[in-house]
């Protein structure tokens, strides 16, 4: 019997759609290349689920994830999202940055310093200030708003514990980005020692936040593995954009302790293209490769990189790219039916 897969699709709103439409064609086609059934359910998040049910993740949504092989998300700029990662406690938010070889002039920085970066960013996706209590409130100095930044120890622990496993299965180095200096009641730095115990064999070191983000940009292989709470794993991310090319380029994946997993481009709706056609979908679809990795689907995910590859190498470039010379402008139809096309030749 061949095996078959679940996926719900959350497109939500703004570019979301876009990439996600464009994210599921290719996963549709290598389903039928690679032999495995695949079966796409839609559900509503964000917006539109806020005006037909009052709900911005409504529990007819999360009933529909229940169960599945994977989410693929698009993108929401109301809410629902962080209902939605609470809701299945996807605690881990792997998030990979690395140059790929047709876009290396693409950088913000030059070649030779990107050439060979390879950073997986683990960030907490379900705690710190995103969750605290916060309110906005009254008292004898005016008007003020609050949030809270609160971490139990064991959700250190436990994010901790995978990225050291992560940092163990590549270059043996973890990077713990922390602010203890002016937060000194979360420690990040020392819980993570502490379980580091048990992976003698990686390095550990910690750094504070604002140096992180300086280098970052300044010599960025320097870094294996880095892990990050939520709010700073959510800010210093973005500068992998900016190292790779483009903020549409990147992918996450999103996991529970049970393998559970929720896949998007770590982008957001971006309201300034949508609508457009022109959002770059390999992000999402770099989703879909981490998706099919996750399932043990190590040729299918292979080909999908390839593919990509291959597309870029023939000089095909989304707007965000800047395409120049004798490169080629693409929109995302055109982008996904070239990687689709060369999924076949692959496949012959
Ligand atoms: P953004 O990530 O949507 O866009 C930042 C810049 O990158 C924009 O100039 C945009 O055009 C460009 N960009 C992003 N993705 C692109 C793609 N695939 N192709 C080409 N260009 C791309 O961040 P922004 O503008 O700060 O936020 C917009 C909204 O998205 C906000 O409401 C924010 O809350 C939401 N957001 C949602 C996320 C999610 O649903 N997981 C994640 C991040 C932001
Ligand atoms: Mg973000």
């Amino acid at each position: 019997m061949s095996e078959s897969y679940r996926v719900v699709a959350l497109p939500g709103e703004g570019i979301g759609p876009e990439v996600v439409e464009a994210s599921v064609k290719v996963l549709q086609h290598l389903a039928k290349l690679e032999g495995f059934s695949l079966v796409v359910e839609y559900g509503s998040i964000g917006e539109l689920a806020f005006n037909e049910e009052g709900k911005f993740f409504p529990l007819r949504t999360a009933q529909l994830c229940e169960g599945a092989d994977g989410i693929l998300f698009g993108a929401v700029a109301t809410g629902g999202i962080l209902e939605l990662r609470r809701h299945f406690d996807f605690f881990i938010n792997l998030r990979p940055v690395r140059p790929l070889a047709a876009l290396l002039d693409k950088s913000s920085l030059q070649p030779h310093k990107i050439q060979g970066v390879d950073i997986l960013f683990v960030r907490e996706l379900v705690s710190g200030i995103y969750f605290g209590r916060s309110g906005r409130s009254e008292d004898e100095d005016g008007s003020y708003g609050y949030h809270t930044m609160k971490y139990y120890d064991w959700q250190i622990r436990r994010v901790a514990r995978v990225a050291l496993g992560k940092a163990r299965s590549r270059r043996g180095l973890l990077t713990v980005v922390h602010k203890e200096n002016a937060l000194p009641q979360i420690p990040w730095c020392s819980l993570v020692r502490e379980e580091a115990e048990n992976f003698p064999d990686v390095i550990v070191e910690s750094m504070l936040v604002d140096n992180s983000a300086m280098q970052l940009v300044r010599d960025p292989k320097q870094f294996d593995v880095i892990l990050a709470g939520n709010l700073f794993g959510d800010i210093l991310s973005d500068i992998g954009g900016a190292l790779v090319g483009s903020l549409g380029l990147l992918p996450s994946a999103s996991l529970n302790e049970s393998g559970f997993g929720l896949y998007e481009a770590i982008h957001g709706t971006a309201p300034d293209i949508a609508g457009k056609g022109i959002a770059n979908p390999l992000g999402t679809i770099g989703a879909v490769v981490m998706m099919l990795q996750q399932w043990g689907k190590t040729h299918a995910a292979s080909s999908l990189v390839e593919a990509v590859e291959r597309v870029l190498a023939r000089g095909y470039r989304t707007v965000d790219l800047a395409p120049q010379g004798e490169e080629i402008v693409a929109n995302a139809e055109t982008l996904t039916e070239l990687i689709v096309q060369e999924l076949s030749e692959l496949g012959d």
